[in-house]
C-alpha cells in the first residue's frame, strides 16, 4: 500500500465519525484532501463545513459542500484534521500546511478531534518535525531571539504568508519532554499568533494507516 494509499483509507475511515445533518470542522492537508473528496460522496447528509484555510475552502465549495464561517456556527460536533506529528498522548505538531492559526481555532470549538494520519506520523516523543509558529510580521526579530533562548534554530519559511497575513517561523531542535508546558511558554511570547503544538487541546481519537489497514487510538 502506498503512502497516498494509507492517508485515503483513513480518510475513508473518517466518515464515520461524520453525523448526519451537522455542520462539521475540515482541516488543511494532503490527507484532509482526500478526506474531503471522501466527503463529497455524503454531501446531502451533511449541513456543511467550517474550514481551516483558504485551499480547503475551495476544494470544499468546488464540490459543492457549503462551508461556513465559523463566527455563524454554535457548535461543531467533530473536526477532522491531519498532523505532522502525533504522540502516544494525542498531543500534536501541525502547521506543516500552514494553516496552524485556524486550525487550532476550529478545534478548540469542536467536542471531538479526529486526527487523520498515515502511520509515519506516529512518535514516542515530539520534535523532529520543525516546529511552526505563526507570527505577526513586525515581532520577527524579537521572536527569533526568545525561541532561540529555548533553546531551537528557528527558520522563516521562505516566500510563505499565511491566511492571515502573518509570516512562519518553523522551529528546529526543540525539546519536548513536556508539550503542553511548552505550547504555554512560546504563546507568552508578544508577536506569537499561534503555535503549531496542540497539546492542551490534543486528538480525543486518532486514525491511522498501515500497511494492515487503519488502526484507531483513542485518547483520555
Ligand atoms: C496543515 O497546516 C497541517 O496542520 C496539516 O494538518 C499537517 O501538515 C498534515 O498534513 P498532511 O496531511 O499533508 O501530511
Amino acid at each position: 500500500m502506498t503512502q497516498d494509499e494509507r492517508k485515503q483509507a483513513v480518510a475513508q475511515a473518517a466518515l464515520r465519525h461524520v453525523p448526519q445533518g451537522e455542520i462539521i470542522g475540515v482541516g488543511t492537508g494532503s490527507t484532509v484532501n482526500f478526506f474531503i473528496d471522501a466527503l463529497a460522496t455524503m454531501k446531502h447528509d451533511l449541513a456543511g463545513a467550517v474550514s481551516s484555510s483558504e485551499r480547503s475552502t475551495e476544494r470544499l465549495k468546488a464540490h459543492g459542500i457549503p462551508v461556513f464561517d465559523l463566527n455563524a456556527v454554535e457548535r461543531l460536533p467533530v473536526y477532522v484534521d491531519g498532523a505532522d506529528e502525533i504522540d502516544p498522548s494525542g498531543a500534536m505538531i501541525k502547521g506543516g500546511g500552514g494553516a496552524l492559526t485556524r486550525e487550532k481555532i476550529i478545534a478548540e470549538v469542536a467536542d471531538r478531534f479526529v486526527c487523520i494520519v498515515d502511520a509515519s506520523k506516529l512518535v514516542s516523543v515530539l520534535g523532529a518535525f520543525p516546529l511552526p509558529v505563526e507570527v505577526v510580521p513586525m515581532a520577527r526579530e524579537l521572536v527569533l531571539r526568545r525561541l532561540r533562548a529555548l533553546g531551537g534554530e528557528p527558520r522563516q519559511r521562505e516566500g510563505y504568508i499565511t491566511d492571515n497575513g502573518n509570516i512562519i517561523l518553523d522551529v528546529l531542535d526543540l525539546a519536548m519532554p513536556n508539550p503542553r508546558e511548552l505550547e504555554s511558554s512560546i504563546n507568552q511570547i508578544p508577536g506569537v499568533v499561534t503555535v503549531g503544538l496542540f497539546a492542551h487541546r490534543g486528538a480525543d481519537l486518532a486514525l491511522v494507516g498501515t500497511a494492515t489497514g487503519v488502526q484507531e487510538c483513542t485518547y483520555p
